[in-house]
């Protein structure tokens, strides 16, 4: 199929994303980019409260309201200690595996907006028990080495407790279309919604691009966008999980990397996640198949996006999720398939133009006697 997208295009700005120190409620640089991409075709853009980015592109036949959300931030770390010698001691923040960590570089970022490497050390085999080298150590045994050799060289750094770190980890081609790096979760949500806001042309409704904040500790920023916005519709863009890899049986992999973008019917576990709303799944379907767009269905037994407090705004919002399959996610080493990157642009724009007044209104409170 032909792309209407340079890939490189898309690669360059999701390299960019990516590359950049966001962790939760520090995503000012990641904003920075946002704003950059979003100034150039939003017909009004704000920053909110809570450091959201709203961008609103006017609809043809405007007044109603279509919410697009990507969150901005990725998991990582805080600095909790450092100690006499110089040492950082962490803390994660959103859900950092703690085998994800073993032998990382990582990039610690100062208060002041300066940025050093560090690497998380361990003992070496040589002088551990054998049972001891099969284990992961908890989080409270890890410390990041940044080389200094005091505390008083640490802090004539600039390093505090409560500086954040994130992994060290350059987004690269692997071969192909695939590519892996740190962040992808969410940045690649956040590239699929910049690209598609700005090549959407005819939409009806206003469409409302949010680049949400703090989605990974509890999907906060998107929850006070939406009381503010109140859509009438919403879509999260995010990564969902692909387990199409050795030791993972077939029923488990919920996805396959270049399958296509994954229309969402539930995530979660029981009350925290979401389960779509059928009619929006529908439309996603019937879309895709109607623009000749590849999609797999996706159920994911745990985790979810920021569409699960979308949808309780207020009265309630029908809400759905475009997700893009990833290996490996809440790792340095995520892996997708630009293909699926691409596809999902396709299928959020063409969401976007097909919503009409008509059919949202038929997904709303109706009055029956
Ligand atoms: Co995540
Ligand atoms: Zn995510």
């Amino acid at each position: 199929m032909k792309l209407d997208l340079p890939r490189e295009e898309v690669f360059s700005l999701l390299k960019r994303l990516s590359d950049s120190v966001g962790p939760s409620g520090n995503e000012g640089s990641v904003r920075e980019l946002v704003i950059d991409e979003m100034r150039r075709v939003a017909d009004e853009l704000r920053v909110d409260t809570l450091g959201n980015v709203v961008a609103v592109k006017k609809g043809t036949r405007g007044g109603g309201k279509l919410m697009l959300a990507a969150h901005m931030d990725e998991i990582g770390l805080f600095v909790s200690h450092i100690d006499e010698r110089g040492f950082l001691r962490i803390l994660p923040i959103g859900g950092v595996p703690e085998r994800s960590l073993v032998y990382q570089r990582v990039l610690i970022k100062t208060r002041d907006g300066r940025i050093y490497r560090g690497v998380i050390g361990l003992k070496p085999p040589h002088v551990i028990k054998p049972e001891e080298l099969r284990q992961v150590p908890e989080m409270k045994e890890f410390f990041v080495d940044i080389g200094a050799s005091s505390r008083e060289e640490v802090l004539s750094m600039g390093v505090r407790v409560g500086d954040i770190a994130v992994f060290d980890r350059e987004l690269s081609v692997l071969t192909g279309d695939r590519v892996t790096g740190k962040a992808i979760d969410d940045r690649v949500g956040l590239a699929v919604m910049l690209k598609s806001f700005e090549v959407i042309e005819s939409a009806e409704l206003d469409v409302y691009a949010v680049a949400t904040v703090q989605e990974e500790v509890g999907l906060k920023g998107a929850e006070v966008a939406a009381y503010s916005i109140t859509p009438d519709v919403a879509l999260a863009l995010d990564v969902t999980i692909a387990s199409d890899f050795p030791g993972v049986s077939e029923h488990e992999w919920c996805t396959q990397l270049g399958k296509g973008p994954a229309i969402k019917v539930a995530d979660g576990r029981s009350a925290s996640g979401l389960i779509a709303h059928p009619e929006i799944v529908k439309m996603l379907v019937k879309t895709a198949e109607e623009s000749g767009i590849p999609y797999q269905m996706e159920v994911l037994a745990g985790g979810t996006t920021d569409a699960s407090v979308i949808a309780l705004n207020k009265e309630g919002v029908p809400a759905g999720v475009i997700s893009i399959p990833s290996r490996y996610i809440h790792s340095p080493v995520e892996v997708i398939d630009l293909k699926d990157v691409l596809n999902a642009i396709k299928l959020t724009k063409a969401f976007a133009e097909k919503t009409t007044h008509e059919w949202v209104s038929s997904l709303k409170e109706r009055r029956i006697k």
